[in-house]
């Protein structure tokens, strides 16, 4: 009734399916199942406590009002002292325009440079909302493959072909630390990124939400490269680093004309970020570095832990991630045995492979057909129950009676699409 009114963006709209398979996992877990659950990237830590005291403070205090739409000064002060110190960015306020979380920024950037037609480049797999955000403009997505045998970093011959041959080039998504596969971007990665894209009409994308989560090197922002600032928008959030997912609390670094065209954008859509949130985030920066890190320590140690139990499942490999809390394993040859994608396996687990029990994790097609063969596991749960939940997985893998009985129920799980 409604479909012949509706716009073909708003008819082919795609969303991020981690918030489906949460839907469901709380759905089973109501009904009494135990479900141990590392389908989404967030975290199992309280808020870090300055910004939860500074938070609950500033709503007795009556920061419960509209705020600039760019955000308040001291906190966009804050925020640019952060990137200058933590990432060599050569950034001051002016720079900083601030958002609930980092995911408005996609809208932003495609909508500051993006016209019907234009190309944009993705590394897939790839974060499912960016898809939406460039079709909004009616721009296209060409994709480029991450891969193991490359790290998962980005792939600068790609990159080139992409700026010489698509006639319509017009931006780049780069995220690093790559979610889903914990892929990072050398700073040399960035010093070629920065050589193809310099004197181009190509903008850069640089969604930063782990930019505390790397276990090898540190994390360099293509911000810091000569000549980056005017083409680039870097997004931050403090959903990862500081446990504020629910906050919605995250903002970006960019040249100042273009801060102030995303704050007009903020303005005509999402008016500001609530003030008490933005006082919360300034009291995070300020005074919990120290308790930040000691998360991301953690994060480290069960990344490791889950690398370290997933390498003992047979038809299992894992790349140790260089930086993120997912863990992103191969499964290729144990849905290949199984006749299941990985996604259907993903589902077997959180649905079909026992009654009372169960995991829920994401296949990696959910980030694009890239993904496929692999799954995606957040370490959002004790240590205990990561443990359990590859024990779960290598026993139920070997019920294949139980895998057909789910195949029959849901052949959209089959493996080629029988
Ligand atoms: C790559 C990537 N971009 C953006 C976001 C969104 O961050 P936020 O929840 O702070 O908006 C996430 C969150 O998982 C992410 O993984």
């Amino acid at each position: 009734m409604i479909t012949p009114l509706l716009s073909a963006f708003a008819r082919g709209l795609t969303t991020e399916i981690a918030f489906d398979v949460l839907a469901l996992a709380k759905r089973l877990k109501a009904a009494g199942k135990d479900v141990i659950e590392l389908q989404i990237g967030d975290s199992p830590y309280p808020t870090s406590s300055s910004a939860l005291a500074a938070g609950k403070a500033a709503l007795d205090a009556g920061h419960t009002r509209y705020a600039p739409s760019m955000g308040l000064p001291d906190f966009r002060a804050g925020l640019a002292k952060l990137v200058r110190d933590e990432f060599g960015i050569a950034a001051g306020p002016e720079n900083v325009v601030v958002a609930p979380g980092a995911k408005p920024f996609e809208q932003f950037f495609c909508e500051l440079f993006l016209e019907p037609g234009d190309a944009v480049l993705v590394f897939e797999p790839a974060f499912p909302t960016y898809l939406p955000n460039v079709l909004r403009r009616g721009a296209r997505m060409v994709t480029a493959p991450l891969t193991p045998e490359n790290e998962f970093r980005p792939d600068l011959a790609a990159v080139e072909r992409f700026v010489r041959d698509e006639p319509r080039a017009k931006a780049v998504f780069l995220n690093s630390p790559h979610n889903p596969t914990g892929g990072v971007a050398t700073k040399a990665d960035l010093e070629g990124l920065a050589a193809i894209l310099r004197g181009t009409g190509v903008a850069l994308f640089s969604d930063e939400p782990y930019c505390h989560m790397v276990w090898r090197g540190r994390h360099h922002s293509p911000l810091a490269e000569p000549g980056m600032m005017e083409r680039t928008v870097a997004a931050y959030t403090f959903s990862k680093s500081y446990s504020m997912s629910g906050w919605r609390c995250g903002f970006a670094v960019t040249a100042a004309p273009l801060a102030e065209l995303i704050g007009k954008m903020v303005n005509s859509t999402l008016s500001c970020a609530p003030p008490f949130v933005q006082l919360a985030g300034l009291a995070a920066i300020e005074k919990d570095a120290a308790e930040r890190d000691r998360t991301m320590a953690a994060f480290r140690a069960k990344v490791a832990l889950l690398v370290a139990e997933l390498r003992r499942v047979p038809d299992v490999s894992v790349a140790e991630p260089a930086g993120t809390f997912y863990v992103f394993p191969d499964v290729r040859p144990l849905c290949r045995r199984l006749g299941i994608t990985s996604h259907g396996l993903a589902m077997y687990l959180l649905e079909g492979a026992d009654e009372k029990r169960g995991v829920a994790c994401l296949g990696g097609e959910c980030f694009g057909p890239a993904g496929q063969g692999f799954l995606r596991f957040s370490t959002a749960e004790p240590d205990d129950r990561l443990r359990e939940a590859v024990a779960f997985l290598a026993d139920a893998v070997t019920r294949t009676e139980r895998v057909a009985a789910f195949l029959a129920s849901n052949p959209q799980y089959r493996a080629g699409g029988r």
